[in-house]
């Protein structure tokens, strides 16, 4: 066995490859599983107990060698490959792909953008809430069905740790550590119990306004939502405000814009009316100022509420909700061109 041995270390030492793939080859005929070096090892088990001392330690010198020298084959190819010596320069260059923003990111950033041009901050809150926060403070009464396990997820078995249902908790941790003039904006993910379809998710996000100043009416709000609706659909776009209720405002609407895609004359995405709705809004309830220790004698504010699919479906006339959770290339590869 020993010859054997002695036979390998000097075929290896004179080894030479001309290419990557050569050296490669060599591996495999020497140190794969099946490799002549791993073949000696299997024989080395076969060997009497007296000898294995000494066949053992030239063995292992055998392993090394061979080992160094089929990484110093291989290494020389891979520097000369680095090397410019060699390389058509003029040859074009392999572009990476660039990645593209989330439609739901590109959409929330616009209408940041949008509502930074009117001087509203950016804030957020925590996505695990209390019930204080996104009921009690915001005026729901103690057996409002919102407040239901049907609608809200709940931590366990507390009812008291439940995963934000709407944005709208973010107002009450600004105003609580904030006074008047507040005029603010809050982005985030938003968790209701409901059943998984084309129009309606589990997980879904929402972008809610604040502003609470002195003397700040219902004219503001129409025409900060009108500016809003313009920027974001085009300066065509009308708005309409319905009555309607929310229990943290006072009084409440929602917001209808004419059909950014018929022009209000009828398609099937505005079922033929000309309108789409689109957010709540209202003028933030004195009980909801009071709760949060702020002066409803003094300061009045409006408020609003939107979820941001409806709108991305909207600009971009996407039918189905789940293609924003489903991570389909395909389909975010068609917004490289929207960055923002
Ligand atoms: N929080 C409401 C919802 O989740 C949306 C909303 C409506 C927010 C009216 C508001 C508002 O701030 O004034 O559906």
């Amino acid at each position: 066995m020993l010859d054997k041995i002695n036979q390998l270390v000097e075929e290896i030492k004179g080894l030479a490859a001309q290419s990557a793939e050569e050296a490669e080859q060599l591996r495999i005929k020497y140190l794969s599983k099946k490799g002549l070096v791993s073949q000696l090892f299997d024989e080395f088990k076969t060997i009497p107990n007296e000898q294995k001392r000494e066949v053992g330690k030239v063995l292992n010198v055998l392993k090394t060698q061979a080992l160094d020298k089929i990484n110093e084959l291989k290494d020389g190819f891979a520097a000369s490959a680095n090397s410019e010596v060699g390389t058509d320069l003029t040859l074009p260059g392999t572009s990476s792909e660039l990645g593209s923003r989330h439609p739901l990111s590109i959409v929330k950033n616009e209408i940041v953008e949008i509502f930074a041009r009117l001087g509203f901050n950016v804030a957020e809150g925590p996505e695990i809430e209390d019930d204080y926060h996104v009921f009690t403070a915001l005026n729901f009464p103690p057996e409002h069905p919102a407040r239901d396990m049907q609608d809200t997820f709940f931590i366990a078995t507390n009812p008291d740790v439940l995963l934000r249902t709407h944005t709208s908790s973010v107002q009450v941790r600004v105003m609580e550590k904030t006074q008047p003039p507040i005029r603010a904006i809050f982005p985030g993910r938003v968790f209701r119990n409901e059943a998984i379809s084309a129009r309606a998710h589990c997980i879904f996000h929402q972008v809610e306004g604040l502003y609470i100043d002195e003397n700040v009416s219902f004219a503001d709000l129409k025409q900060t939502l009108l500016y809003f609706a313009k920027e974001m659909f085009g300066p065509e776009t009308k708005i309409r405000l319905r009555p309607s209720y929310f229990p943290f405002t006072e009084p409440s609407a929602e917001m209808d814009i004419s059909c950014s895609l018929c022009g209000g004359k009828g398609c099937n995405v505005c079922k033929y009316t000309g309108w789409v709705e689109i957010l709540g809004c209202g003028m933030v309830d004195p009980e909801v100022l009071k709760a949060s220790n702020i002066d409803s004698e003094k300061y009045t504010g409006f408020a609003f509420g939107m979820g941001i699919e409806r709108i991305t479906m909207l600009k971009y006339q996407i039918k189905d909700i789940r293609l924003f959770f489903e991570n389909d290339k395909r389909f975010l590869d068609q917004f490289k061109s929207a960055q923002i």
